[in-house]
């Protein structure tokens, strides 16, 4: 593994050498270096810096560009305006850094982090009997980005899946089929997830109009929550039922996402029972929650209702109950303790923040958190329809997931077939792509916007091969392999010696940030950050077909090589990137 800085990255650093040798004084100074459209690069530090110090701007930039060292980077530097630093590199320099990238396989000279800590990230977390639907899209598609790019920096990583799988609800469901165990039982293959969720729903709903209607099992029911609670095997043989039956529908849905789940990382909210009573009890002891009304609370100044008497997180119920609070209290004493994280990430619904606000509060006055450990909730919006308000069906219900991605897979189907004579694609290759375009489209929309707006589903768009799209990306990546498949014997290979166009350098450059971006997108969690940088390339790419000619018979065998080098490099960023995103890149499109 070959850590490659960036061009960026190597400037700056010699501009920060230059300041500290022009003005011993000036200690670190930052020479803020931001890409420019007036040259490659443009240093603005300086003119802070100098009046910091009483100084003549243009003359301490003057002084910075005499102490810079001679070699290959810098082409040209120009004092402009009332001190800012133009900088152009040289062509030399970028290829030869973007030769040592290409010398890297899979990192692309992106070095891993020198002090990786570990992060436990809670996401793709379902609800045992019940349906996935468009809410639970959001957290498994941005979680698993998280986990692949978190992965990639060289973070230490567990994976969470918090799904609900514990409550007074299972009461009901657990009470029905011990009294008529036949009913979870599907016809079809044993990991048909359809047939799993439909037979699911059945027992969901006969045993909700049993317990509306029947006084008597309504009492069964609340005794069956007591024995479940209590630990009783064979209420919880019953239970481990329907969560069996519904992991089988969560791995189909989790499939056709395009999207690996392993079971160990399956721990419920149902895995933390057995602490519930100690957290409570720590609570207490410790005076961080105390008892109102019956109930087991922690207030909080600013956590106020409509009628501004505070409103607490309860912890424990006046019946003696523990609900979603104490289990997530007691999943970071586990996370914390037992993984070793130094960081907790949720990637939950915003409308939960008052909850995590409260929750990761708690956990501090507790000392669970604190600074060497901390916790950050990835809150992200909602799906809208086109109707700008949360997404439904027509018939006004909630949307489900399954459906949702079908649809998307057709239609991302048609498109791929339209195109397919002329690329000579199989049928079993339309179907294969129609599926990754399909699903691409459906994460990509979801992940290039900024998580905690709102987006609206609009398939039309998505699919779309213009524009901001995953397809748009994907025909990108299948063009490239497509010029490299007809190079025949032209190979890719770079060579530094040449003068290289516009475009040309403007790909290069641009290339020559993945690194920056990534760690950008790791501190920050902002996956769409990634998708920005992955569709700037594309546009990179699209202007650089405009102005070069790659397989050209006029072109010298040198400028062939070297342009197909800079194409290639291009095809396995966008791979490694959208690969990250959780989005395949067909060979052929
Ligand atoms: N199962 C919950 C839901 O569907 C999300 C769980 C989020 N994670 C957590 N640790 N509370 O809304």
């Amino acid at each position: 593994m070959a850590s490659v800085p960036s061009l960026a990255s190597t400037l700056q650093q010699q501009l920060a050498d230059a300041l500290t040798a022009a003005l011993p004084d000036a200690g670190t100074a930052d020479p803020l270096l931001r890409r420019s459209d007036r040259a490659d690069f443009q240093a603005n530090g300086i003119l802070a810096l100098a009046k910091k110090l009483k100084g003549n701007p243009r003359e301490l930039a003057s002084q910075v560009t005499a102490a810079l060292p001679a070699g290959d980077l810098i082409k040209d530097i120009e004092v402009s305006g009332p001190g800012f630093l133009n900088v152009t590199l040289t062509d030399r320099a970028i290829i030869t850094t973007l030769a040592a990238r290409a010398a890297d396989g899979d990192r692309l000279g992106v070095p891993p982090k020198a002090a990786p800590g570990t992060t436990v990230i809670d996401y793709a977390q379902p609800n045992v009997a019940k349906e996935m639907h468009v809410g639970h899209l959001r957290s498994a598609v941005i979680g698993d980005a998280m986990v692949q790019i978190l992965e990639f920096t060289g973070e230490n990583v567990v994976r969470r899946h918090h799904i609900g799988d514990w409550g007074t609800q299972f009461g009901m469901l657990i009470q029905y089929l011990f009294e008529h165990p036949d009913e979870l039982r599907h016809g079809g293959d044993q990991a048909d997830g359809e047939a799993a969720m439909s037979s699911l729903n059945r027992v969901y709903k006969a045993s909700r109009v049993l317990f509306d209607s029947d006084e008597e099992f309504k009492a069964r029911s609340r005794d069956r929550v007591v024995a479940l609670q209590a630990g009783d095997p064979e209420t919880l043989a019953h239970w481990q039922r329907f969560v069996d039956e519904s992991k089988i529908y969560f791995y189909s849905v989790f499939d056709k996402l395009d999207m690996e789940i392993d079971d160990p990382d399956i721990v419920g909210e149902s895995g933390y029972n057995d602490m519930l009573e100690e957290t409570c009890r720590i609570l207490e002891e410790t005076g961080v929650a105390v008892r109102s009304e019956g109930a087991l609370c922690v207030f909080f100044d600013d956590v106020k209702g409509p009628d501004g008497n505070p409103v607490p997180l309860i912890v424990k119920k006046t019946n003696g109950g523990y609900g979603y609070a104490a289990t997530d209290l007691s999943a970071i004493r586990d996370r914390v303790r037992n993984l070793k994280a130094d960081t907790l990430l949720y990637v939950v619904d915003a409308r939960q923040s008052l909850h995590f606000k409260m929750v990761f509060e708690t956990a501090r006055r507790a000392g669970w958190l604190n600074d060497d450990v901390k916790a950050h909730q990835l809150a992200f919006g909602t799906v809208l329809g086109k109707d700008g308000k949360p997404f439904k069906t027509r018939e006004g219900t909630t949307v489900r997931l399954e459906d949702l991605l079908d649809e998307a897979v057709e239609r991302a189907t048609a498109v791929v077939r339209e195109k397919a004579e002329k690329v000579g694609l199989s049928e079993e290759e339309i179907v294969e792509n129609g599926r990754y375009v399909g699903v691409g489209a459906v994460k990509y929309a979801d992940l290039s916007t900024s998580a905690v707006r709102d987006y609206k589903f609009d398939l039309d768009q998505m699919v779309s091969l213009n524009g901001n799209t995953s397809v748009y990306l994907q025909y990108a990546y299948a063009r490239i392999r497509s010029i490299l498949r007809k190079a025949g014997d032209a190979k890719p290979a770079a060579h530094p010696e040449l003068d290289l166009a516009p475009a040309e350098r403007a790909l290069g450059l641009h290339l020559d940030q993945f690194g920056a971006v990534l760690e950008e997108v790791a501190e920050g969690y902002e996956p769409h950050k990634l998708a920005a940088y992955l569709y700037q390339l594309a546009s990179h790419l699209t202007t650089f077909y405009d102005q070069c000619q790659v397989l050209s018979d006029e072109n010298p065998a040198e400028v062939v090589e070297n342009r197909l080098f800079l194409v290639e490099l291009t095809a396995r960023t966008l791979h490694q990137g959208m690969k990250l995103l959780g989005i395949r890149t067909p060979e052929r499109l």
